[in-house]
């Protein structure tokens, strides 16, 4: 299956895709991952998006998609991929449509997470981070790890992201809200669009969001 997983910051997008990508055997392509990997590895890509992401703006068009390109083009995504925070804006949905045409592909579906804004703040105030893996994600009330301040899965040191702090939240919110919410219009456009409520345990949401999958495969 090839699917986009969309939704505000702290929707649990992340959270839910491990899961997902898990159940439905097709790798987790996160574009913010790719990007904190590169900032890690100190590359210019990095460098360049950092200073974007620090101030809960978008990194620019040109160097997003040639890096979402370039991931979905290796051999484990060649069968399927589920997109987490790709395409955010209708710039990269129309480029991402582009390419799938020329290799004669389309998307399934595009999982559309709602959350309030209230309860976004709330959940990324409280988000930890693996060092080691990004993919482990903790929170310091509704998933805390054993151990505080370290990673249940590896040991690895917790920590939270540099654009976790409110004042960039409430601004990725804004961004979410003016250049990425149109994509769900784009995508209803082209009958692809689940939503789905993403308050609950995170166990309540995975199996929301395999059900809607399903009831839309069998479509
Ligand atoms: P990105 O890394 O994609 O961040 P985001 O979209 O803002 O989403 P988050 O990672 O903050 O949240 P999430 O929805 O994954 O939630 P999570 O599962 O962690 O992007 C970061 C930046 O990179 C962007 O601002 C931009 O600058 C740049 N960027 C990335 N892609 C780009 C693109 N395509 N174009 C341009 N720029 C781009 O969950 C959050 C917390 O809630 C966790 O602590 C978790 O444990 C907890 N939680 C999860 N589910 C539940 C639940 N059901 N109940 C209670 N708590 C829960």
């Amino acid at each position: 299956m090839r699917i986009v997983l969309v939704g505000p910051p702290g929707a649990g997008k992340g959270t839910q895709a491990a899961f997902l990508a898990k159940n439905l055997s097709i790798p987790h392509i996160s574009t913010g991952d790719l990007f904190r990997a590169n900032i890690s590895r100190q590359t210019e890509l990095g460098k360049l998006a950092k200073s974007y992401m620090d101030a809960g703006n978008l990194v620019p068009d040109e160097v997003t998609i040639a890096m979402a390109k370039d991931r979905m083009e290796q051999p484990d995504a060649l069968g399927g991929f589920l997109l987490d925070g790709f395409p955010r804006n209708v710039s990269q949905a129309e480029a991402l449509d582009e390419m799938l045409k020329t290799e004669g592909l389309k998307l399934d579906a595009v999982l559309d997470l709602e959350v309030p804004d209230e309860e976004v703040v709330k959940r990324i105030a409280g988000r930890r981070i693996c060092r080691n893996d990004s993919s482990h994600v903790y929170h310091v009330s509704y998933k805390a790890p054993a151990q505080e301040g370290l990673c249940d899965e590896c040991g690895g040191e917790l920590y939270q992201r540099d654009d976790d702090a409110e004042d960039t939240v409430r601004k990725r919110l804004e961004v979410y809200h003016t250049q990425t919410e149109p994509i769900i219009d784009y995508y209803k456009g082209q009958d692809l669009v689940v939503t789905i409520s993403a308050l609950g345990k995170v166990d309540e949401v995975t199996q929301r969001a395999m059900e809607a999958l399903k009831r839309e495969g069998d479509e």
